[in-house]
């Protein structure tokens, strides 16, 4: 007996990725140019890798890439390198002939590593238009008013309707395709393989493609993506503890509570805002609060700490960033936190600047154990995320 696995169609990719890129301009071939901080050619190589209809990738590349091309897919499973030829349609045919070699496929899809962002949606509709036509291209629209140009002047208007913009992945019945090739390889130099097929006599059928499959030719299209960074998002972590005592006034939050005892320390001991303080700071790696308000100077003696996280604040907002949240527990027996919750909350949210709704408190005993469950002192944590704006 047969799993429905082994009946369906045995489907392998094969990636060119051994051109110059000298239309780019870019310092070495641009298929191991930055994007998204990986090379170009790791993000399709990928696509294909995480897809389950396809069983091994042929990555064709320029002669002597192998450490190059290695060093870009570490990591990567179920691929193997090819060296590729003067022109694309020798190097298509080079990794078409790994493949027979290796005993040969029932379908497979040709894509260009200049084109990064493959979706899997698409490789589903190519393979899936191999059931009725031996051949399949994804074609995009032309949106644009289209015309001819002769001698640098605007001649006649062309129906945009008949013009369609051929991408890839395209993808075909692999002994057909290997067939052309074989006939029509070297004879000229075909930009797309959908032109061998179809000029050795097979059906091309076509299928909707996807902008974000476009070409990375210039060197506009890399400079463009350089200006889309990734956000960059950070995440900070504070503690603190401070002591409880007799005759001290309870600051917490930047709020004073009437509580039978208070916080010992050298400025207002808002153990809260400490905690916080040093989430902010960690967020951008500026070191601690005893770093930036030395308890050995006096100026910070007594000092409302609503100027410490005003402080580190500021130092957030002048690195382009900005905080997206704060979340914070006090760890104590007593007092209650809950009945001055709110208030705390909109303290806080005063001095980051930031809506209430992105800052919480909670609040949590030790169920009578340690130092804070023995009233001998409170807790603070804080963690804080900030992103680029
Ligand atoms: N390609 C290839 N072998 C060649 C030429 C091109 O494998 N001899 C590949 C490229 O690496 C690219 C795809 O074919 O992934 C599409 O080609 P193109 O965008 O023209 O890339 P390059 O040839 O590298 O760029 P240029 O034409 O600007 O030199
Ligand atoms: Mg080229």
């Amino acid at each position: 007996m047969t799993d429905s696995l082994s009946q369906s169609p045995k489907t392998m990719a094969v990636i060119v990725a051994a051109g110059r890129g000298e239309r780019s301009g870019l310092d070495g071939p641009k298929q191991y140019q930055p994007i998204h901080g990986r090379p170009m050619i790791r993000h399709s190589v990928e696509s294909f890798a995480t897809h389950p209809g396809i069983s091994e990738i042929w990555v064709v590349i320029g002669e002597g890439q192998n450490i190059i091309a290695d060093a870009a897919l570490v990591g990567l499973h179920g691929y193997n390198l090819v060296t590729g030829g003067t022109t694309r349609q020798q190097s298509v045919f080079n990794g078409l002939s790994a493949i027979a070699e290796s005993g040969g496929t029932d379908l497979v899809l040709i894509h260009d590593a200049a084109r990064p962002f493959l979706p899997h949606e698409q490789i589903d509709q190519l393979i899936m238009a191999l059931d009725k036509a031996p051949g399949a291209i994804p074609v995009l629209p032309t949106t644009d008013t289209t015309i001819r140009v002769d001698n640098d002047h605007a001649s006649a208007l062309v129906d945009r309707d008949s013009i369609w913009r051929v991408q890839t992945p395209q993808a075909f019945r692999f002994g057909d395709l290997l067939e052309a090739h074989t006939r029509l390889g070297g004879s000229d130099n075909a930009s797309d393989d959908a032109q061998i097929f179809q000029a050795a006599g097979h059906q091309v059928a076509v299928v909707p493609g996807d902008e974000i499959l476009r070409k990375f030719t210039t060197a506009r299209d890399f400079s463009e993506m350089t200006g889309q960074r990734m956000t960059d998002v950070r995440t900070g972590s504070g503690y603190d503890v401070h002591r409880l005592a007799k005759g001290e006034e309870l600051w917490l939050g930047g709020l004073k509570i009437e509580h039978d005892k208070g916080l010992e320390g050298h400025s207002d001991a808002d153990v809260l805002l400490h905690a916080l303080t040093d989430a902010l700071l960690g967020a951008i790696a500026a070191g601690d609060i005893g770093d930036h308000f030395p308890p050995s100077d006096p100026q910070w003696r007594g000092a409302a700490s609503t100027q410490f996280v005003k402080h580190a604040a500021s130092l957030i907002k002048q690195k382009g960033a900005r905080i997206n949240s704060a979340d914070m527990t006090l760890i104590c027996e007593a007092p209650k936190i809950k009945p001055h919750r709110e208030e705390i909350r909109s303290n806080i949210a005063r001095m980051l600047e930031i809506p209430v709704d992105l800052i919480s408190l909670k609040a949590t005993t030790t169920e009578g154990l340690g130092f804070t469950g023995r009233g001998e002192g409170i807790a603070a944590q804080a963690i804080v995320t900030i992103s680029t704006e």
